[in-house]
Order: C-alpha cells, then structure tokens, then sequence
C-alpha cells in the first residue's frame, strides 16, 4: 500500500482548513498580513503554521532544563516550547510511547525559524524541510537541526539544554 502523500498527511494531522495544505506560502502569507514581511526575523516564538501547535512556556529546572507535562501530547503529536535564551523555540515532538525528540527551530541554512507544518518542520525563508526529528529532508539546508537531549520521569518530559543542542 502506498503512503499518502506528504502535504495531504501534513493537512490531516495539523487540522489545516479542507483544503487547505499547510505551505510554505500560507506561512509567508500570514506573516504579511501580520506586517511581518517575509524575510530572515529572528524570533517569532508565538506564530504557528497552518497547522495548530500548542506553544508551552516550561518549568524551569535548577540544572536549567526544561520541563513540560507529558499529557501536552494527548491531542497533538507535537509541541513547540518558549526557549528565549535560543531567541526560537524547541519543537518536541512525539514518535511514539516514551519515544521523544527535541530539536531547536532554528534552520541550519541561515537561520531562519522554522515551524512545524504536518509532518515537517519547515523553514519560510528558502524552503528547507526537515523531518519532525530534524533531519534535513530537503535544502537548502545541509545539516540536521540541532537536537537535544530529553529524559522521561514519572509524566514529565525534561529538555536537557545545558548540552547546547548537538549537531547530529
Ligand atoms: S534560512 Fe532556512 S532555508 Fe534558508
């Protein structure tokens, strides 16, 4: 049996308008209409794509991780969590039971902050795609998106950042 197409899973999964494919184009559309122009920006921590990813602020803890709620994921198989020393939020996203990753939005290429879109991460500025687990899926860009370290306790997942985020 063959697979859906990327852009239909992308739509099922995100909860984008019938329709309506979560694209790069969409994104860049919405940042107009925001009078953000479309260029490199920095931060945007609080922006989602088409599809709707819940923004978490973490609990802090004293090592400096991060810390969120492992119930985040009951209605979405990712989240995105406010990472200001990063200036642009982890994305975590969940793989499967106990099976996490987290990666910084900040695309390889030029820096740009990518978003979740379906089941890429996408960046608006020169189209790189990478995987939800931040591999390179197409360039631009040519490394992975920096991962970091997660641990799973009791109903917390913990983001580990004092590793800086590896490049894999
Ligand atoms: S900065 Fe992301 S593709 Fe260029």
């Amino acid at each position: 049996m063959s697979e859906p197409h990327e852009a239909g899973r992308a739509g099922a999964e995100g909860g984008c308008p019938a329709g309506e494919a979560p694209t790069r184009r969409a994104f860049l559309a919405r940042l107009s209409a925001m009078g953000m122009g479309a260029g490199c920006m920095g931060a945007l921590p609080l922006l989602e794509g088409c599809a709707s990813v819940p923004f978490l602020t973490p609990v802090r803890t004293p090592e400096g991780g991060l810390r969120v709620p492992l119930d985040a994921f009951d209605t979405a198989p990712g989240v995105l969590v406010d990472f200001p020393e990063a200036g642009m939020p982890i994305y975590v996203h969940r793989h499967g039971p106990g099976r996490f990753t987290a990666v910084l939005t900040r695309c390889t290429h030029q820096g740009c902050q990518a978003e979740p879109d379906g089941s890429r991460i996408v960046c608006p500025c020169h189209g790189s795609e990478y995987g939800p687990d931040g591999r390179v899926l197409k360039g631009p860009a040519e490394r992975d998106l920096a991962a970091f370290p997660v641990r799973i306790e009791g109903g917390t997942l913990t983001i580990v950042t004092t590793s800086r985020g590896s490049e894999r």
